[in-house]
């Protein structure tokens, strides 16, 4: 992370909303219905991020059957659950509980096989998952994952909300999880109506907001609930500045330090190139992604 984000995140200057997104509602794994904010279109744009999948629901049939087993290489998930029970296993023999307020950091590295399965028959399921990216150094490097229960999630506290940090810095507080490469910031802001949060960010980082609850505003824009605002990388900005509207907020501010690399995907794999996606089913294939 960059030092300045060790002030008071003083922003002088704002950076505007270049874009607003409106997610796609699609089904992935068992028929598990879900918006996916971020799609592969935008992949380049907000380099290192692959993929926002949102996903809120009170009817268990929407989730009920979840993501039984299957692979990934060459990048890593962040599952945040704002509601809900979720277990995961994977093809190393870990196993974790995901519960409300918690995340689960996996690094996919050269290979995994794994379940996400609802633990829960009735009642609300809420959450997100991110892919980020690894550089092509790191995408062969061995599988890992981190759960991080919700208790172990660093918050701050500022006149008006409260900011839960995943990843990266806020306010002077370190987050749960750092990474050296893409140096991704991933926050959960909370605020009450009328509230202002600061946050610097480097100009070249790729960053956007995605608001889950009521409204804010960035500069002259307006972002409404569930939508995903893409910040402009305005040479002269030192951060971005939310303003909550009327009604009590929430949303995510995700950031990273792009890699500008080629992006090859095929499904649940994303390497640099198309050999080495074909590398990639084949040691699939072959039973060697465990
Ligand atoms: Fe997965």
């Amino acid at each position: 992370m960059s030092t300045a984000t060790l002030d008071s995140d003083r922003i002088t200057r704002t950076r505007a909303v270049e874009r607003l997104v409106t997610g796609q509602a699609t089904s992935d794994g068992a028929g598990v219905k879900l918006t996916r904010v971020l799609t592969q279109n935008l992949q380049r744009r907000l380099d290192p991020f692959l993929m926002l999948d949102a996903f809120g629901t009170d009817n268990p049939d929407d989730y009920i059957a979840g993501f039984p087993a299957h692979p990934h290489r060459g990048f890593e998930t962040v599952t945040y659950m704002i509601a809900g029970r979720m277990r995961h296993k994977d093809s190393a023999g870990n196993e974790g509980l995901l519960t409300n307020g918690g995340v689960q950091w996996m690094t996919a590295g050269r290979g995994v096989i794994h379940s996400e399965i609802p633990e829960q028959e009735e009642g609300r399921m809420e959450g997100f998952q991110l892919w980020l990216n690894l550089p092509a150094k790191d995408k062969m490097i061995p599988a890992w994952y981190r759960d991080i229960p919700s208790s172990e999630i660093p918050e701050a506290r500022f006149d008006g909300g409260t900011v839960r940090v995943i990843a990266g810095e806020s306010r002077g507080v370190r987050g749960a999880m750092q990474r050296d490469g893409t140096q991704p910031v991933y926050l959960d802001i909370h605020l009450e109506p009328g509230a202002r949060f600061e946050q610097s960010l480097p100009a070249d980082h790729n960053a956007f907001v995605y608001v889950y609850r009521g409204g804010l505003s960035i500069g002259e824009t307006v972002v409404p609930v569930q939508r995903m605002a893409i910040l402009a990388n305005t040479p002269t900005a030192d951060g971005v500045v939310l303003e909550a509207g009327a009604e009590p907020t929430r949303a995510l501010l995700i950031a990273g330090r792009p890699l500008g690399e080629p992006i090859a995907q095929h499904g649940p794999f994303v390497m640099n190139t198309q050999a080495e996606l074909i590398q990639a089913v084949r040691d699939f294939q072959a039973g060697k992604l465990v």
